[in-house]
This record gives structure tokens, C-alpha cells and sequence, in this order.
């Protein structure tokens, strides 16, 4: 584990919640984390614990079949994460300047340019970025990552593990690469990677900080030392890892990381890829267009800039990194530890409840794993994930991803044919939350579900669906959830 991620041992202390001491599991227990494991004596004092901080649509009031509401519980911060109330607050702020960046002399578009560029600037410093690294506004990871695949010299082999997600994963087939099988221990998934980089030089080791499957982190700083002693320069996926860690770039000695804004409770369209400059400036552009050149002569032959701009062809989108930047700032402004401990705090009872209840089984990727957000993959004997995501959300009001999370190489290594559950958590989650998915679970497994469910085009609903939709949304009774592509899957 490194340094630079905050790492301390679950000492919760806000909102009253019990220390350590008082008994409450770590998050990290293999006592509690691994499949099967005898469950672990926990806290007698099970004090509430509330939101870390406020976000918006945390009292969400959502239709149960049957009639009946409830809050809604939203367990799916790993898909996208809701907006931070100071998030929503800023771009509030901001929109009445709203106006073209880069591109008028206009007071609102001095303004905007000011505030894409300071946006810029925050995203950087809040992950480290060294002097000269370049911090280019994206649409999201998926976007931040084929970016980079576009940037590494075509004549460099990327390796790349095949416990990631699809964003990490599908950018590197179409360009020389090698795809190194992950092991049943991070020992031995490290092992593989510094063999491989042994066995033949690589431009870029790519990996993922954190498993969308199953929250567990990888030694970043370790596999950092390990490329960089190879020859080889180091990616990380921050999706899943940057909402939840601390994450220094410099320390680590990453040269490139990923993430999305809507992981990091800014769901405004704005992902970022930061890192160092000479392969993207030497890049094609990313975006050809409007704002990547320089000049453009009569036969449109284009010399096109350097820098952050090469890549963000077309008009910026300053809301959506204004909102990055807000989330960032309100992360920064949290006491040290303090999502590590709150989520620990939660993802402990989380484990605890899931790991009572008979024929769930928590997944993990690696047996060695010390550390983990507060993600938690599952699957149940006997029940389709699917049906069960749909049965929570409709008799219990809970919301998780289920299917194989764009992850299909390590669902398989799993074993996870038909599809998981999936529940995370993030700084609007408190305990009742948990406490719901775990009374859902035991429920279904001890009495079943109480409502008839129905395949329709493939995708699970209750029979006679009552719930009612906002009047702006086409979901309904007729419309059972779309799941769009195979990602769901
Ligand atoms: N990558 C997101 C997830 O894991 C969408 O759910």
C-alpha cells in the first residue's frame, strides 16, 4: 500500500460511530471480507451514521411497487455517483457567466475562460500533477484512456491486465499489447507484470487503481517502480479509486492517470487524463477541430498546436469541469481519512450483513488484498442477478448495478457466469442504507420475493408495474428498465 493513498485502519469517529476498539470489524477483515469466512463478532454499539457530505437527491422519494415509497437508496455510486450538493451549488453559481471559452472577448467568455482554466488547474493539483504535466479535460475515463492509446508510440507495447474494466481494457487490442492473465494474489499479479516487462520491454504499463468488481486497490507505487525499473511508463485507471483514495500522482510516481467526473460526484460530462506531455504532444489530435490548431492553410492542412488544447478540439465544456473542479475543491476541504474511515465504517457493516446471509458470496479478485473501497461485488445461490437488482429496487426501494460491469475477463476468472450484484457506497451513503440492502437480501432469501416478475424484452420487471415516472421520463410500466448496450451485461 502506499504512502500517498490515505491508508489509515478504520478509526471511525464521526457521527458517533464506535471505534475499533469497541469491537467494529475493519473493512479490510479477511474475517468478514473473504467468501465463506465465519462472520465476525461485531460492535454492540451500532449508532447511525449519516451522510458525509450532502448530496443532491439523498431524500429521493422512490415509488415501490404496490403503491407504497420510500427513500430511495441509491447503492450505485460505482456507476455514477450523485452530485455533490456543492457541486450543483457551484454550477448554479457559474451558469448565469456561462459563455463561449477560448473564444470571446466578451466579459461572461473572459470569465468562462477564466474559470475552465482555474478548473484546470485544481483537477491537477488535486492528483499532483507535476510541473509540465499536461491536465486535458475529457468526456470520462473510457474517453481519457483512448486518448492516451492514441498518444503512445506506435511502435510501444502496452501491457495491460485482464482484471479491467472494458475502459481500460478494449483502447490498448487495437495496438500492440499484451494481455497479462491476473492471479489469484496481487503477490502474484505483480510477479506476472514484472515477468512480462522482463521478458520483453513495454512503452506503458497499464492498470486500474481500484477493481470496479470488488473494490480491492492495487499497489500503485510498486508497480510504478517496478515499470519505470523496466523502461516502461505507468497508467492507472482512477475511476473507481480517485472518488475514494487520496491520490498523488508525484508521489506515486504515476505518469499518467484517468478518472471521471461522474464517479466523483460531478455528473456534468467531464473526465480528465493528466500526465506527462512529450507522447501527447506528439500525438494526433484527439479531437481534430476548432481550437487544436494553430492555423489551417487553404488546402486545409492544419498545424495543429501543443499542449492541453491539441487535444479538446471543439468548444470546452466549462460547466462540466467547473463542476470537476467544485468536487475536488469539497474533497480537498474534508479532514484527512475522512471517506477512508466513513466508508470503512459503512462497507464493514455492509460485509458483515452480506456475509451472514446464507449463499451470498462476496467476490474478490485477489486472496492477498489488504485494502478496498467501499465497492462490494456479490453474487446470491439460486437467484438471478438481475431479477434480484429489480426485486430490490421495486420492493425495497434499493438501487445497485448488477450484470458483469464491463469487467467480462474477471467475472469469468470468477467463475460469475450469469451475472453479479454489485453495491457501493461514496459520501452520501449512511448506514440505513446498508441496512436496507441487507434486510433486502436476507428477505429475499429466507422468505423470497412477494412479487410476481415478468421478462419483458429481456429485461426483468414486476408483473403489473404501478410505479409511476416524473412526467418528463418515458420510464414506466411499459418501459422496464433499457439497459441500452451489452455494458450492463
Ligand atoms: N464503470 C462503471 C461501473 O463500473 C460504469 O459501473
Amino acid at each position: 500500500m502506499s504512502a500517498s493513498f490515505r491508508n489509515t485502519r478504520y478509526r471511525q469517529a464521526h457521527q458517533g460511530v464506535a471505534t475499533p476498539a469497541g469491537g467494529i470489524a475493519t473493512f479490510s477483515s479477511p474475517e468478514v471480507a473473504r467468501p465463506g469466512a465465519p462472520t465476525a463478532t461485531l460492535t454492540p454499539a451500532r449508532l447511525p451514521i449519516g451522510p458525509l457530505l450532502p448530496v443532491v437527491g439523498g431524500n429521493l422519494a422512490a415509488p415501490l411497487a404496490g403503491g407504497r415509497t420510500a427513500r430511495a437508496v441509491n447503492l450505485d455510486y460505482a456507476a455514477s455517483a450523485p452530485a455533490l450538493q456543492a457541486v450543483a451549488d457551484h454550477v448554479a453559481e457559474v451558469l448565469p457567466y456561462y459563455a463561449s471559452v477560448h473564444r470571446g472577448a466578451g466579459y461572461a467568455s473572459q470569465v468562462s475562460t477564466a474559470l475552465y482554466e482555474s478548473a484546470r488547474q485544481t483537477v491537477g493539483a488535486f492528483v499532483g500533477a507535476r510541473p509540465g504535466d499536461l491536465t486535458i479535460f475529457t468526456r470520462n475515463t473510457t474517453d481519457a484512456l483512448n486518448l492516451l492509446a492514441h498518444a503512445v508510440p506506435a511502435d510501444g507495447e502496452v501491457i495491460v491486465l485482464d482484471a479491467e474494466h472494458h475502459a481500460n481494457l478494449l483502447p490498448w487490442t487495437s495496438r500492440p499489447h499484451r494481455l497479462i492473465p491476473t492471479a489469484g494474489t496481487i503477490a502474484d499479479t505483480v510477479a506476472a507484470l514484472e515477468a512480462a516487462l522482463a521478458e520483453r520491454p513495454a512503452a506503458l504499463v497499464t492498470v486500474t487503481g481500484c477493481s470496479n468488481v470488488t473494490g480491492e486497490i492495487l499497489p500503485i507505487a510498486e508497480i510504478a517502480r517496478i515499470a519505470h525499473a523496466h523502461g516502461a511508463r505507468i497508467a492507472v485507471d482512477g475511476a473507481q479509486l480517485v472518488p475514494h483514495r487520496k491520490v498523488d500522482i508525484a508521489a506515486l510516481d504515476v505518469d499518467y492517470l484517468a478518472f471521471s467526473g461522474h464517479k466523483i460526484y460531478a455528473p456534468f460530462g467531464s473526465g480528465v487524463l493528466i500526465g506527462r506531455s512529450d507522447w501527447l504532444d506528439a500525438a494526433p489530435p484527439h479531437q481534430a477541430g476548432g481550437g487544436a490548431v494553430r492555423s489551417v492553410n487553404a488546402e486545409g492542412q492544419a498545424d495543429w498546436t501543443t499542449g492541453v488544447a491539441r487535444h479538446e478540439g471543439g468548444t470546452p465544456n466549462v460547466v462540466g469541469a467547473a463542476a470537476l473542479a467544485a468536487a475536488c475543491r469539497a474533497i480537498a476541504e474534508l479532514p484527512e481519512d475522512a471517506i477512508e474511515e466513513h466508508e470503512a465504517a459503512l462497507s464493514a457493516r455492509l460485509l458483515e450483513g452480506l456475509t451472514q446471509i446464507p449463499g451470498v458470496r462476496v467476490l474478490r479478485a485477489w486472496s492477498d488484498s489488504t485494502d478496498r473501497v467501499g465497492v462490494v461485488g456479490f453474487t446470491i445461490e439460486g437467484h438471478e442477478a438481475a431479477r434480484v437488482a429489480v426485486y430490490l429496487s421495486a420492493e425495497h426501494g434499493v438501487g445497485v448495478r448488477d450484470g458483469k460491469f464491463c469487467a467480462h475477463p474477471l467475472l469469468n476468472r470468477l467463475g460469475v457466469t450469469g451475472g453479479a450484484l454489485r453495491a457501493s457506497l461514496g459520501l452520501g451513503s449512511r448506514s440505513e442504507d446498508v441496512e436496507r440492502l441487507v434486510h433486502a437480501v436476507r428477505t429475499l432469501v429466507t422468505d423470497g420475493e412477494k412479487l410476481d416478475y415478468e421478462l419483458i424484452d429481456g429485461a426483468w420487471a414486476p408483473v403489473n408495474d404501478d410505479r409511476p415516472a416524473p412526467s418528463w421520463s418515458t420510464w414506466g410500466a411499459t418501459n422496464p428498465v433499457d439497459k441500452g448496450s451489452e455494458c450492463g451485461f
